[in-house]
């Protein structure tokens, strides 16, 4: 299986998850970066704003082909609830080019369900697995064995 893990981190948390499956999988990482500052009060306050909105933004050109790789494993933070706005915008631009998916999401709190929805309907496939992981998870290193058994879940 040829797996792509693409994410977006604002502030770190979501980019270490990425890091740490597309290790344990050996496979191609890729960072969605923002054309829009988010760092900051103010950045933070717009985030949540187009978190609620549902809005998108202008990312960065990325450097994968997502046709290339039988599975891509996107990861995102919440905001507001919901998918991150570069990550909604990632995948409004290129579902057309994927084949299997699978989705995490860091989270303050531990309600992970809308981005998983928004992420479904955004790139029309349902996901191979999902994993959340909370604030409290990285703090005790309980997110090491919910990758572990994301990991399994998205053998193919
Ligand atoms: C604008 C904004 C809105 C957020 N909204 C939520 C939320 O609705 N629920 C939640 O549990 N955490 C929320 N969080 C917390 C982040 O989802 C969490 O800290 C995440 O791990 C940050 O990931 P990152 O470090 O990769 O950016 C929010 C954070 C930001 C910046």
């Amino acid at each position: 299986m040829k797996a792509l893990v693409v994410y977006y981190s604002r502030s770190g948390n979501t980019s270490k998850i990425a890091h740490e499956i597309a290790d344990s999988l050996e496979c191609d990482i890729e960072e969605i970066k923002d054309t829009k500052k988010r760092s900051g009060i103010l950045g933070w306050l717009k985030s949540a704003n187009d978190g609620r909105k549902k809005s998108f933004t202008t990312i960065e050109q990325t450097t994968y082909d997502p046709a290339q790789y039988d599975l891509l494993i996107i990861g995102t933070p919440i905001w507001a609830g919901n998918v991150s706005t570069p990550v909604r915008t990632y995948i409004h631009e290129k579902q057309a080019y994927f084949n299997n998916v699978a989705f995490f999401c860091t989270a303050g709190g531990d309600k992970f369900g809308g981005p998983f929805i928004d992420m479904t309907d955004l790139s029309g496939i349902s996901p191979v697995a999902t994993m959340g992981i909370s604030g409290k998870d990285m703090k005790t290193g309980a997110h090491k064995s919910k990758i572990q058994d994301f990991i399994k879940a998205i053998q193919m």
